[in-house]
Protein backbone atom coordinates (compact mmCIF):
# COMPACT_ATOMS: atom_id res chain seq x y z
CA UNK A 1 0.00 0.00 0.00
CA UNK A 2 1.00 3.64 -0.61
CA UNK A 3 1.98 5.32 2.19
CA UNK A 4 0.01 8.47 0.00
CA UNK A 5 -3.08 6.84 -0.97
CA UNK A 6 -4.36 9.22 -4.42
CA UNK A 7 -8.24 8.77 -5.61
CA UNK A 8 -10.14 10.55 -7.92
CA UNK A 9 -14.05 11.36 -8.64
CA UNK A 10 -16.96 13.37 -8.52
CA UNK A 11 -14.81 16.08 -9.18
CA UNK A 12 -12.59 15.88 -6.12
CA UNK A 13 -8.99 14.54 -5.23
CA UNK A 14 -8.62 12.27 -2.18
CA UNK A 15 -4.91 12.49 -0.48
CA UNK A 16 -5.20 9.75 2.61
CA UNK A 17 -2.50 9.42 4.52
CA UNK A 18 -1.19 5.64 5.00
CA UNK A 19 1.52 5.04 7.61
CA UNK A 20 -0.46 4.23 10.54
CA UNK A 21 2.38 2.35 12.03
CA UNK A 22 4.11 5.39 12.65
CA UNK A 23 0.90 7.58 13.72
CA UNK A 24 1.27 8.84 9.74
CA UNK A 25 4.46 10.60 10.98
CA UNK A 26 5.43 12.29 7.19
CA UNK A 27 8.64 11.35 5.32
CA UNK A 28 10.49 12.92 2.53
CA UNK A 29 8.76 10.58 0.29
CA UNK A 30 5.51 11.46 1.16
CA UNK A 31 6.14 14.96 0.91
CA UNK A 32 7.07 14.51 -2.92
CA UNK A 33 4.30 12.45 -3.51
CA UNK A 34 1.93 14.62 -1.79
CA UNK A 35 3.30 17.67 -3.55
CA UNK A 36 3.04 15.97 -7.11
CA UNK A 37 -0.87 14.79 -6.18
CA UNK A 38 -1.83 18.29 -5.42
CA UNK A 39 0.11 19.58 -8.44
CA UNK A 40 -2.13 16.71 -10.75
CA UNK A 41 -5.07 17.61 -9.34
CA UNK A 42 -4.38 21.02 -9.76
CA UNK A 43 -3.81 20.68 -13.42
CA UNK A 44 -6.57 18.01 -14.05
CA UNK A 45 -9.54 20.03 -15.41
CA UNK A 46 -12.17 16.98 -13.74
CA UNK A 47 -10.49 18.04 -10.53
CA UNK A 48 -11.92 20.95 -8.40
CA UNK A 49 -11.21 20.27 -4.77
CA UNK A 50 -8.71 18.70 -2.72
CA UNK A 51 -9.59 16.48 0.48
CA UNK A 52 -7.09 15.02 2.47
CA UNK A 53 -7.79 12.55 4.78
CA UNK A 54 -5.75 10.36 7.96
CA UNK A 55 -6.43 7.34 9.20
CA UNK A 56 -8.97 6.78 12.06
CA UNK A 57 -7.50 7.67 15.39
CA UNK A 58 -5.04 9.64 13.59
CA UNK A 59 -4.60 12.50 11.37
CA UNK A 60 -0.88 12.99 12.01
CA UNK A 61 2.19 12.91 14.32
CA UNK A 62 3.81 15.40 11.87
CA UNK A 63 7.31 15.82 10.64
CA UNK A 64 8.90 12.03 10.96
CA UNK A 65 11.55 13.41 13.67
CA UNK A 66 13.81 10.09 12.55
CA UNK A 67 14.61 12.53 9.23
CA UNK A 68 14.90 15.60 11.52
CA UNK A 69 17.38 14.19 13.75
CA UNK A 70 19.16 12.49 10.64
CA UNK A 71 18.93 15.72 8.81
CA UNK A 72 17.76 13.30 5.70
CA UNK A 73 15.74 14.27 2.61
CA UNK A 74 15.61 15.99 -0.48
CA UNK A 75 13.06 19.15 -0.33
CA UNK A 76 10.26 17.01 0.19
CA UNK A 77 8.36 19.42 2.36
CA UNK A 78 9.60 22.63 1.16
CA UNK A 79 7.65 21.09 -2.44
CA UNK A 80 4.38 20.36 -0.30
CA UNK A 81 4.53 23.51 1.98
CA UNK A 82 4.54 25.78 -0.80
CA UNK A 83 2.35 23.65 -2.80
CA UNK A 84 -0.05 24.58 -0.51
CA UNK A 85 0.27 28.08 -0.19
CA UNK A 86 0.06 27.91 -4.29
CA UNK A 87 -2.99 25.89 -4.71
CA UNK A 88 -5.97 27.59 -6.82
CA UNK A 89 -8.39 25.07 -5.91
CA UNK A 90 -10.32 24.67 -2.12
CA UNK A 91 -8.68 22.37 -0.17
CA UNK A 92 -10.82 20.74 2.41
CA UNK A 93 -9.68 17.97 5.53
CA UNK A 94 -11.34 15.32 7.90
CA UNK A 95 -9.63 15.04 10.75
CA UNK A 96 -10.14 12.03 13.29
CA UNK A 97 -7.50 12.79 16.23
CA UNK A 98 -3.66 13.79 16.29
CA UNK A 99 -3.14 16.89 14.05
CA UNK A 100 0.37 17.65 15.03
CA UNK A 101 3.30 19.75 13.78
CA UNK A 102 3.15 19.60 9.98
CA UNK A 103 -0.20 18.26 10.34
CA UNK A 104 -1.34 21.14 12.31
CA UNK A 105 0.41 23.90 10.17
CA UNK A 106 -2.11 22.37 6.82
CA UNK A 107 -5.11 22.44 8.67
CA UNK A 108 -4.37 26.66 8.67
CA UNK A 109 -4.16 26.62 5.10
CA UNK A 110 -7.42 24.58 4.89
CA UNK A 111 -10.73 25.97 3.40
CA UNK A 112 -12.52 23.65 5.23
CA UNK A 113 -12.03 21.31 8.40
CA UNK A 114 -14.36 18.49 9.90
CA UNK A 115 -13.08 16.69 12.76
CA UNK A 116 -13.97 13.92 15.69
CA UNK A 117 -14.52 15.02 19.28
CA UNK A 118 -11.37 12.86 19.82
CA UNK A 119 -8.92 15.30 17.46
CA UNK A 120 -5.96 17.03 19.08
CA UNK A 121 -4.41 19.69 17.30
CA UNK A 122 -0.68 20.31 18.59
CA UNK A 123 2.21 22.58 17.18
CA UNK A 124 4.99 20.97 19.78
CA UNK A 125 8.00 23.58 17.39
CA UNK A 126 9.32 25.80 20.43
CA UNK A 127 9.37 22.70 22.48
CA UNK A 128 11.43 21.02 20.32
CA UNK A 129 13.95 23.65 19.42
CA UNK A 130 11.88 24.73 16.08
CA UNK A 131 9.63 27.44 14.79
CA UNK A 132 6.74 27.68 13.39
CA UNK A 133 6.53 27.12 9.58
CA UNK A 134 4.59 27.67 6.38
CA UNK A 135 3.29 30.90 7.47
CA UNK A 136 1.92 29.81 10.56
CA UNK A 137 3.21 32.66 12.33
CA UNK A 138 1.04 34.77 9.62
CA UNK A 139 -1.73 32.81 9.62
CA UNK A 140 -2.37 31.51 13.21
CA UNK A 141 -2.93 35.18 14.88
CA UNK A 142 -5.14 36.50 11.69
CA UNK A 143 -7.14 33.09 12.36
CA UNK A 144 -7.88 33.02 16.62
CA UNK A 145 -5.60 36.38 17.59
CA UNK A 146 -2.43 36.80 19.32
CA UNK A 147 -3.50 35.54 22.60
CA UNK A 148 -4.54 31.88 21.13
CA UNK A 149 -1.82 31.63 18.75
CA UNK A 150 0.83 32.30 21.18
CA UNK A 151 -0.76 29.55 23.66
CA UNK A 152 -0.72 27.22 20.40
CA UNK A 153 2.83 28.11 18.81
CA UNK A 154 4.99 29.17 21.49
CA UNK A 155 3.40 27.31 24.83
CA UNK A 156 2.94 24.88 22.60
CA UNK A 157 -0.39 23.99 24.72
CA UNK A 158 -2.74 21.04 22.67
CA UNK A 159 -6.02 22.43 21.68
CA UNK A 160 -8.73 19.70 21.71
CA UNK A 161 -11.93 19.58 19.34
CA UNK A 162 -14.03 21.63 21.16
CA UNK A 163 -10.94 24.67 21.91
CA UNK A 164 -9.79 24.14 18.35
CA UNK A 165 -13.27 24.76 17.01
CA UNK A 166 -13.46 27.96 19.20
CA UNK A 167 -9.94 28.85 17.82
CA UNK A 168 -11.68 28.83 14.40
CA UNK A 169 -9.41 26.05 12.85
CA UNK A 170 -11.97 23.48 12.41
CA UNK A 171 -15.80 24.11 11.17
CA UNK A 172 -17.16 21.07 12.44
CA UNK A 173 -17.07 18.56 15.38
CA UNK A 174 -18.90 15.31 13.72
CA UNK A 175 -18.79 11.62 15.20
CA UNK A 176 -15.68 9.97 14.60
CA UNK A 177 -17.09 7.53 11.86
CA UNK A 178 -18.82 10.46 10.25
CA UNK A 179 -15.97 12.27 9.89
CA UNK A 180 -14.75 11.64 6.27
CA UNK A 181 -18.59 11.23 4.92
CA UNK A 182 -19.19 14.97 5.82
CA UNK A 183 -15.72 15.76 4.84
CA UNK A 184 -16.11 14.53 1.67
CA UNK A 185 -19.83 15.53 1.36
CA UNK A 186 -18.27 19.00 1.60
CA UNK A 187 -15.83 18.57 -1.25
CA UNK A 188 -18.08 17.28 -3.60
CA UNK A 189 -20.67 20.22 -3.16
CA UNK A 190 -17.53 22.66 -3.89
CA UNK A 191 -16.41 20.73 -6.74
CA UNK A 192 -20.58 21.09 -7.94
CA UNK A 193 -19.78 24.78 -8.07
CA UNK A 194 -19.26 27.19 -11.09
CA UNK A 195 -15.16 26.66 -10.66
CA UNK A 196 -14.50 30.00 -11.91
CA UNK A 197 -16.47 31.55 -9.10
CA UNK A 198 -15.33 29.31 -6.82
CA UNK A 199 -11.90 29.66 -7.61
CA UNK A 200 -12.34 34.05 -7.40
CA UNK A 201 -14.09 33.81 -4.79
CA UNK A 202 -11.77 31.53 -2.63
CA UNK A 203 -8.85 33.65 -4.18
CA UNK A 204 -10.58 36.79 -2.45
CA UNK A 205 -11.10 35.91 0.58
CA UNK A 206 -7.48 34.46 0.84
CA UNK A 207 -6.03 37.78 0.48
CA UNK A 208 -2.39 38.72 -0.07
CA UNK A 209 -0.84 35.25 -1.13
CA UNK A 210 2.53 36.44 -1.62
CA UNK A 211 3.06 37.98 2.59
CA UNK A 212 2.07 33.70 2.78
CA UNK A 213 4.34 33.09 0.31
CA UNK A 214 7.26 35.42 1.75
CA UNK A 215 6.52 34.53 5.37
CA UNK A 216 6.54 31.10 4.67
CA UNK A 217 10.35 31.37 3.29
CA UNK A 218 10.96 32.90 6.04
CA UNK A 219 10.50 30.72 8.42
CA UNK A 220 12.03 27.88 6.56
CA UNK A 221 15.48 29.55 6.55
CA UNK A 222 15.06 30.29 10.21
CA UNK A 223 13.35 26.61 10.90
CA UNK A 224 16.15 25.31 8.95
CA UNK A 225 19.24 27.10 10.31
CA UNK A 226 17.63 25.48 13.89
CA UNK A 227 17.52 22.43 12.62
CA UNK A 228 21.13 21.58 13.55
CA UNK A 229 20.62 23.13 16.52
CA UNK A 230 21.75 21.84 19.66
CA UNK A 231 18.08 22.57 21.46
CA UNK A 232 16.83 20.74 18.49
CA UNK A 233 19.26 17.82 18.18
CA UNK A 234 18.79 16.78 21.78
CA UNK A 235 14.48 17.19 21.82
CA UNK A 236 14.84 15.17 18.58
CA UNK A 237 17.41 12.18 20.56
CA UNK A 238 15.08 12.27 23.47
CA UNK A 239 11.52 11.60 21.28
CA UNK A 240 13.22 8.47 19.76
CA UNK A 241 14.68 6.94 22.47
CA UNK A 242 11.64 7.04 24.08
CA UNK A 243 10.74 3.71 22.24
CA UNK A 244 14.18 2.34 23.94
CA UNK A 245 13.02 3.35 27.29
CA UNK A 246 9.52 1.52 27.09
N1 LIG B 1 8.23 10.78 13.87
C1 LIG B 1 8.70 9.52 13.87
N2 LIG B 1 8.08 8.51 14.46
C2 LIG B 1 6.92 8.78 15.10
C3 LIG B 1 6.39 10.07 15.16
C4 LIG B 1 7.09 11.10 14.49
N3 LIG B 1 6.63 12.35 14.45
N4 LIG B 1 5.24 10.03 15.88
C5 LIG B 1 5.07 8.74 16.24
N5 LIG B 1 6.08 7.99 15.78
C6 LIG B 1 6.30 6.56 15.95
C7 LIG B 1 6.72 6.23 17.37
O1 LIG B 1 8.12 6.41 17.52
C8 LIG B 1 6.28 4.79 17.44
O2 LIG B 1 7.22 4.01 16.73
P1 LIG B 1 7.64 2.54 17.29
O3 LIG B 1 6.35 1.75 17.33
O4 LIG B 1 8.61 2.05 16.27
O5 LIG B 1 8.23 2.80 18.67
C9 LIG B 1 4.99 4.76 16.62
O6 LIG B 1 5.05 5.90 15.77
C10 LIG B 1 3.74 4.87 17.47
O7 LIG B 1 3.83 6.06 18.23
P2 LIG B 1 3.50 6.14 19.79
O8 LIG B 1 4.15 7.36 20.34
O9 LIG B 1 3.83 4.82 20.44
O10 LIG B 1 1.92 6.29 19.76
P3 LIG B 1 1.00 6.98 20.87
O11 LIG B 1 -0.40 6.64 20.46
O12 LIG B 1 1.46 6.63 22.24
O13 LIG B 1 1.23 8.56 20.69
C11 LIG B 1 1.47 10.60 19.45
C12 LIG B 1 0.86 9.19 19.48
C13 LIG B 1 1.18 11.18 18.08
C14 LIG B 1 0.83 11.47 20.54
C15 LIG B 1 2.99 10.50 19.71
O14 LIG B 1 3.52 9.52 18.84
C16 LIG B 1 3.77 11.78 19.50
O15 LIG B 1 3.75 12.69 20.33
N6 LIG B 1 4.50 11.86 18.34
C17 LIG B 1 5.41 12.95 18.08
C18 LIG B 1 4.69 14.21 17.70
C19 LIG B 1 5.67 15.31 17.37
O16 LIG B 1 6.30 15.89 18.22
N7 LIG B 1 5.81 15.58 16.05
C20 LIG B 1 6.73 16.53 15.52
C21 LIG B 1 6.08 17.84 15.41
S1 LIG B 1 7.15 19.06 14.75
Amino acid sequence: MAEIEVARGDGVQTLRLNRPEKKNALTDGMYHALADALAAGEADGAVAAHLILGQPGVFTAGNDIADFLSGRGTGGVGRFLMALVDLAKPLVAGVDGAAIGVGATLLLHCDLVIASPRTVIATPFVDLGLLPENASSLLAPRIMGHPWAFELLCLGEPFGAERAREARILNRIVAEDAVERVATELARRLAAKPAGALREARALLRGDVEAVRTRSLAESAAFTARLGSPEAQAAFAAFLARGTAR
